[in-house]
């Protein structure tokens, strides 16, 4: 599979007093076409950020601070505005974790699904109009024409959220931005669109970025995943190998704050305490506070990153011991 998304020594910052405060510090990954790839890890830990620099929609004062983001040959983190409008929904969609925020309450669904064709060539109004009512067939809304025609309001959080899906796929990227898209949903209904989001990629043959707090919901969903913490990437791995093998102490701490049809019927571990504030990360490694395998050389400086031989790697001086790999019949 081809390179399609490049996310080199991304740093990102928001200015406090004379200082830079970085939110994400050095974040590199990269998404091949056609694939699924989480990016997972307890909120705060700059997951929203990092993909939001991509697309340059960071919030408030915060800024690319360094690095680069290589998108079809053009890096976003230097692109103009001109630019960047037509890599937005033609390149690269976003859908965001509430679908309410995502919708402007006094426009029609439809008339919001059509505005994504804007930039994208010549299209009559009843090409643009013919092209809407397909894009909300593809993400399973009921009677597009009257969904087409409500606002906002008149549809179910999951309607909301399929409509959502709608807007950042009329202009048919090659890559899907998805952060935290079932969080504000209850739980049969994100089954549901994650169920849509894979069966459309798979469909669409788009790559999907999927940001999300539940180890879950990428085991469900992708093919290689990132854990995040303290606004770096601490471990990264094929799916297979995060659940099977999972080598950075944080990533073991996920894993087991979570319940899975293993371990029915025994008790969560919610992982102690916090990640660090960005204005106040200790000097060493940033999970050291509250490690199980810390030890002293673990202050003193962050651990770079150790190559993992099936590809992806981790962050760790004192990591968890690699198993040989489990034989699969
Ligand atoms: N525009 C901003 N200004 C100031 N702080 C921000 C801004 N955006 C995010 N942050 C801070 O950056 C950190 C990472 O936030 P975020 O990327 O939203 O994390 P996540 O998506 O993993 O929950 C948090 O400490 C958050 O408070
Ligand atoms: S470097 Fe040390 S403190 Fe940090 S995760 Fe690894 S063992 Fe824990
Ligand atoms: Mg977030």
């Amino acid at each position: 599979m081809v390179d399609l998304l490049t996310v080199d020594h991304l740093g990102i910052g928001i200015p406090r007093g004379s200082n830079t405060v970085a939110l994400v510090e050095d974040v590199s990954f990269t998404v091949r076409a056609g694939e699924s790839y989480g990016i997972v890890g307890e909120s705060g830990c700059g997951k929203s950020t990092t993909i939001r620099a991509i697309i340059r929609l960071l919030t408030g004062k915060a800024r690319i601070t360094r690095g680069a983001v290589r998108f079809d040959g053009v890096d976003l983190a230097q692109a103009k505005e001109s630019a960047l409008q037509s890599i937005r929904g033609a390149g690269i969609g976003m859908v965001f974790q509430d679908p309410l925020t995502a919708l402007n309450p006094v426009l029609t669904v439809g008339r919001q699904i059509a505005e994504g064709l804007r930039y994208h060539g010549q299209l009559s109004a009843a090409d643009r109009h013919a092209r809407m009512l397909e894009a909300m067939r593809l993400v399973g809304l009921p009677d597009p024409a009257r969904i087409a025609a409500s606002y906002p309001h008149e549809l179910s959080g999951g309607q909301r959220q399929r409509a959502a899906i709608a807007i950042a796929l009329i202009a048919s990227p090659r890559l899907l931005l998805a952060d935290e898209p079932t969080t504000a949903l209850d739980v049969t209904i994100q089954a549901q669109i994650l169920r849509l989001l894979s069966d459309l990629r798979s469909r669409l043959g788009m790559a999907l970025v999927l940001v999300t707090h539940d180890l879950g919901v990428v085991a469900q969903t992708c093919d290689r995943v990132a854990v995040m913490y303290s606004g770096r990437i601490v471990e990264e791995a094929p799916i297979r190998r995060i659940f099977e093998n999972p080598r950075h102490p944080y990533t073991v701490a996920l894993l087991n704050s979570i319940p899975r049809g293993s371990r029915a019927g025994h008790p969560l571990h919610p992982i102690a305490g916090m990640p660090p504030d960005p204005a106040h990360r200790p000097s060493g490694c940033s999970f050291a506070a509250r490690c199980p395998n810390r030890q002293t050389d673990c202050e003193a400086v962050a651990p770079g990153w150790t190559p993992d031989a099936g590809g992806g790697g981790f962050a760790c001086f004192h990591p968890a011991r690699a198993h040989a790999e489990v034989p699969h019949g």
